[in-house]
């Protein structure tokens, strides 16, 4: 282990399928009380990690550590430690919340008033308390969604990993999730999630690590995302303006300027990474108005998890 703050490690993990490489080599650690986002595209190899580290499934090579044990050599270990919630969870008819919870309670061998305890504790901190005798099979997608993030606590593991949590809740569900998230890392719970959605990690992640086709393409804080090969990206800033009239004349001026990358028109609006200070910034919308561009509003912002992601991944499948 690399050090014994680092709750979750991959290292250097395959997981092929045939001909398709789900997993291809991915290394990282996450720090103890953080949450690390893992944001990828359809088919990206997210849940295949997920799984290898929840110990649904083995890597082909390399290995991945919960804790410091290993998900191929101290599977039972890793399981005491660790909560899963995955993409999908079935419930049950004639089960209500409580016998629900109570059930994967046994199946950790809480037994008595532990176990008694860990139920209650679990309703109270996901707010299902009210609800602890509605049947699961008539609960809403939000609710069904608290049921197994609290079954995924039940045995109060160090680590959670959590995929696809917010897929299909509404803005305010999105929002309670995210709350309860922080929480968990407040108290000192390490957190792996995924997402498609990135500004919904922007939110709730410490770090982000982007993944397409089984590779990890860049990993970093969120704020500060780094292109392994391309550090130089992150000083570069998007520009966005918005013109009247012709915009097809100035998205081809602007592809001409050397500091001008990736040019994008869309409708009015044409943004672009611009590699440069605010006195070039400045020049540039000089030389907009005497080229007699209708300049109507000219500004940059700094990337945003979006703009990295889509520079970073390309859009492959496989
Ligand atoms: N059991 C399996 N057998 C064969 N191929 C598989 C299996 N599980 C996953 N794959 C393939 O591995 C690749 C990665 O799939 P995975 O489910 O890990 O992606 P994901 O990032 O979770 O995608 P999504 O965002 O759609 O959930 C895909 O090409 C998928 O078809
Ligand atoms: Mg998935």
């Amino acid at each position: 282990m690399i050090d014994s703050n680092t709750m979750i490690e991959f290292r250097g993990l395959f997981r092929h399928f045939g001909q398709t490489k789900a997993v291809d080599g991915v290394s990282f650690g996450v720090e103890r009380g953080t949450v690390f986002g893992f944001i990828g595209p359809n088919g990206a190899g997210k849940t295949t990690s997920m799984r290898i580290l929840a110990t649904l499934d083995q890597p082909t090579a390399g290995d991945a550590f919960v804790d410091g044990f290993s998900v191929v050599e101290d599977p039972d270990r890793v399981r005491h430690r660790l909560g899963f919630m995955p993409d999908y969870t079935g419930t049950y008819p004639n089960v209500n919340v409580r016998e629900y919870l109570d059930f994967f309670a046994r199946a950790y061998h809480l037994r008595g008033a532990k176990r008694e305890r860990a139920v209650e504790e679990v309703m109270d901190f996901t707010g299902l308390d009210v609800l602890a005798d509605k049947p699961t099979d008539g609960l809403s997608k939000g609710m069904r969604q608290r049921l197994c993030l609290g079954r995924a606590l039940i045995h109060d593991p160090t680590v959670l990993v959590l995929d696809e949590p917010a897929a299909g809740l509404d803005p305010r569900a999105r929002i309670e999730l995210r709350e309860m998230i922080r929480d968990l890392a407040a108290k000192g719970k390490t957190v792996l999630i995924s997402s498609h959605i990135l500004t919904e990690l922007s939110e709730v992640c410490d770090t982000v690590g982007i993944i397409e086709q089984g590779r990890l393409l860049a990993v970093g804080a969120v704020d500060a995302i780094q292109h392994p090969r391309h550090k130089a990206r992150q000083a570069k800033k998007v520009m966005e303006i918005r013109l009247i009239g012709d915009t097809q004349a100035a998205a081809e001026w602007l592809a001409a300027n050397a500091q001008i990358e990736k040019p994008q028109t869309d409708g009015q609006k044409i943004s672009f990474l611009f590699d440069g200070d605010r006195q070039q910034q400045a020049d540039l919308l000089r030389a907009m108005i005497m080229a007699d561009f209708q300049v109507e509003s000219f500004g940059s912002r700094r990337q945003s998890l979006e703009d990295v992601f889509m520079q970073v991944t390309e859009g492959l499948v496989q």
